[in-house]
């Protein structure tokens, strides 16, 4: 949402400290990430030797270097982790993918270069939300049901009780007069949880999902404390 609508002087947070770092080389130091990703290649053993790397040995260049390197070459971008933190997902199948973004770096370098960036609990990220600002939530998907296990970015679960959590946080800043908007998957309990607020299905298209046949569209609900212009 952010880099299809850069705003100046956004506050950009998320629990994960990787991707968060990541996003700071990407804003202070985009030629050196783009020069450091012209030393990785697409095949398994380097694949291997990448995921197998201590993150916290590293740079801060390599560190970023090694989240967009395994972005672009594990199985369909899906960011998992075991319970001591380290990257689990396997390679997936590419044809000539592209390892060194370059103008996709600049472009989100240019667009990140007056925010703040965090590693933070979403709770603690809003605590100083004024009336009138704009918070958006891309939380973990609630399971749309079956086999999802979707939530493990980090090594400690977004759990029933962080969607409960984050439902009272969204009303307390909506209560303070901040503009929320939130997406989440079309499940009974979100629409539970946000109960009497402005709720707009969309179908979205997927490509992380473990099986082939459930990629595809899915049913997402797009949350809003503001009436939607169109309504
Ligand atoms: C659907 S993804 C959104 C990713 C993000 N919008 C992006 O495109 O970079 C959900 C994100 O929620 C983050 N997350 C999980 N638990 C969190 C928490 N308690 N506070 C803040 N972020 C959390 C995950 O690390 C993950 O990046």
């Amino acid at each position: 949402m952010f880099f299809a609508m850069p705003q100046p002087e956004s506050y950009l947070s998320d629990a994960n400290d990787e991707l968060m770092r990541c996003y700071r080389v990407v804003r202070d130091d985009p030629e050196a990430l783009i020069d450091d990703l012209g030393n990785h290649v697409y095949s398994r053993a380097h694949y291997n030797d990448v995921r197998a790397l201590d993150p916290v040995r590293l740079t801060d260049i390599e560190r970023a270097s090694r989240l967009v390197f395994l972005n672009r070459t594990c199985f369909n971008g899906l960011w998992r982790v075991n319970r001591r933190g380290q990257f689990n997902t396997p390679m997936g199948r590419y044809t000539n993918p592209t390892l060194v973004p370059a103008a996709e770096i600049r472009a989100a370098s240019r667009a990140l270069q007056d925010c703040h960036l965090a590693t933070a609990d979403f709770q603690s990220a809003v605590a100083d939300c004024q009336s009138e600002d704009l918070v958006y939530f891309d939380p973990p998907y609630v399971p749309a049901g079956g086999y999802a296990d979707f939530d493990r970015y980090h090594a400690e679960c977004f759990s029933l009780s962080d969607h409960e959590r984050l439902a009272t946080v969204a009303a307390s800043l909506a209560e303070r007069g901040c503009h929320v908007l939130l997406s989440n998957s079309d499940t009974p309990l979100v629409r539970r949880l946000y109960a009497g607020w402005h709720i707009t299905p969309i179908a979205m298209p997927r490509s992380i999902n473990c099986l082939g046949s459930r990629r595809g569209s899915v049913a997402e609900l797009l949350i809003s404390s503001v009436t939607p212009a169109d309504e």
